[in-house]
């Protein structure tokens, strides 16, 4: 069920030591989200795999074992090999965590986009980071694909590449179901997990289904990703969600599949840490939403297992910090805030934009035809729930580009346009806007982590000036 014991130090005979950390990859604990159930009215017995009991805090401990045990055992690593994988997160952790134990070097390749403690927690367990811009196209030579390309050529070394590795899924199928079935005495009858590379749901899936094909597998998504029939983006969940269909995705095994919202996902999280006591980070939080639904509609008899990837611990300067979730529009700072203003306005659309790739000329007749002096630039259009602002023009750039060079007319958009607008969340204080404003000539207002509109200065005065009216 785990990765056999490797004890063979006779000392350690009748004694509960394991023999190495990598020994304490697995078995992780099954609990039952009592509270959440009370609160849900949920029927049915809701259980969480707390996967950040493994040693590295994550799912990802187990596939980063069995990669490099059958790395070694393909003869794909050798004693003091190097392995290359371009990741900022949890599989690093595991692959560090068994390098160590097993004396190969790592190099991780990262963006610049990364936050500085995941470059650091990487580093803390010895590996080597070698950071890339995110700014330049996968085929660019520094680009961070090619770079981890070129190392693992240049250091002869082994790149796991979780995305494509059959010993991802394997890895599960191996320990995660059997942990499953152990736990449950055979009686779990619905298996919730978030899909990133889909190892941990299509391992697990293989296995009970194997034991007991009516076995529900549900996999959680976020909304906007492939899995669930998006284009890929954009969303703010991490860890979760796919642009591409990775090996180990495998729809003839799940019975269903549920976007969340980032909304949903990052609420979710802040209330089973809360309720529970268990602190789980996004994505937990996207795939307990999901079990939540599933759990609702399932028996009393039913055992319903959601997966929990990894901690909240992660996430502390996202999800949990209150400043950031109102600025993305996920949680409210006052009552007549941010959101009351656009309420004021007349029949003005939601929100006006451009494609990166419409002339300048198309969109002066936009602006001139609905009044406004500057409209976000996005891409993913329609619809509009999955649009991805790219960048933003204001008739004052756009007059300045054409005076220079007439020729700007028949441009497209995006090879004019400037920074994206500042942006402030539907439920933040109508005097931060008013503060915003002072060095901004608009703000583009977020909703739920979307964008929802645009407000300018002349928004905030009518605003004002009709509640001073009332008041
Ligand atoms: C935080 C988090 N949650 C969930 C997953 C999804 O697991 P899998 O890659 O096995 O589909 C990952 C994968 O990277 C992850 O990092």
């Amino acid at each position: 069920m785990a990765w056999g014991n490797e004890a063979t130090d006779s000392r350690l005979h009748g004694t509960n030591i394991a023999e190495s950390v990598i020994d304490l990859i697995g078995r992780t604990p099954l609990v039952r989200l009592k509270r959440i159930s009370e609160l849900e009215n949920i029927p049915s017995v809701l259980t969480m795999k707390m996967e950040t009991t493994n040693p590295g805090g994550s799912s990802k401990d187990r596939p980063a074992l069995e990669m490099i045990l059958a790395a070694e055992a393909d003869g794909l690593l050798k004693p003091g090999g190097t392995i290359v994988e371009p990741t900022s997160g949890n599989t690093g952790v595991g692959l560090a965590i068994v390098a160590a134990q097993r004396g190969y070097n790592c190099v991780f390749v990262m963006t610049d986009k990364v936050a500085p403690e995941k470059v650091s927690l990487l580093r803390a367990y010895g590996a080597e980071v070698v950071v890339c811009p995110v700014a330049v196209p996968p085929e660019d030579p520094t680009s961070y694909y090619k770079v981890a390309e070129r190392l693992t050529i240049e250091l002869e070394a082994f790149r796991p590449n979780q995305y494509q590795n059959p010993n991802n899924p394997i890895a599960h199928e191996r320990t995660t179901g059997p942990e499953l079935w152990e736990q449950t005495g055979g009686r779990i009858t619905h298996f919730v997990a978030g899909a990133g590379t889909c190892g941990s749901i299509t391992g697990t899936a293989r296995f009970l289904r194997a034991k007991n094909p009516n076995i529900k597998i549900i996999a959680a998504d976020p909304e906007g990703s492939v899995f669930s029939g998006g284009s890929g983006r954009p969303y703010l969940v991490e860890g979760v969600g796919e642009d591409f269909f990775p090996a180990a995705w495998d729809a003839s095994l799940y019975d269903e599949i549920i976007p969340i919202s980032d909304e949903e996902s990052f609420l979710t999280a802040r209330r089973v840490s809360r309720a529970e006591g268990i602190l789980i980070g996004g994505s937990g939080g996207m795939a307990v939403a999901a079990a939540i639904r599933v759990a609702k509609a399932a028996e009393p008899n039913d055992i319903v297992v959601v997966l929990n990837p990894d901690s909240g611990r992660g996430y502390l300067s996202r999800v949990f910090d209150d400043a950031w979730m109102a600025n993305f529009g996920f949680l409210k700072e006052c009552e007549q805030c941010v959101g009351a203003m656009l309420g004021h306005r007349g029949n003005t659309p939601e929100l006006l934009y451009v494609n990166p790739t419409q002339t300048v000329r198309e969109t002066i007749d936009l602006m001139q035809t609905h009044e406004v002096s500057q409209i976000p630039v996005c891409k993913n259009t329609p619809p509009f729930a999955n649009a991805e602002v790219s960048g933003a023009v204001d008739e004052l750039e756009l007059m300045d580009a054409i005076f220079h060079n007439p020729a700007v007319m028949e441009m497209q958009v995006q090879t004019v346009m400037g920074p994206k607008l500042p942006t402030i969340g539907v439920g933040q204080k109508v005097e931060l806007a008013v503060q915003m404003l002072d060095s901004a000539a608009a703000l583009l207002v977020l909703s739920g982590g979307r964008p929802l509109s645009v407000m300018t200065r002349s928004d905030v005065l009518s605003y004002l000036q009709a509640v001073s009216a009332y008041g």
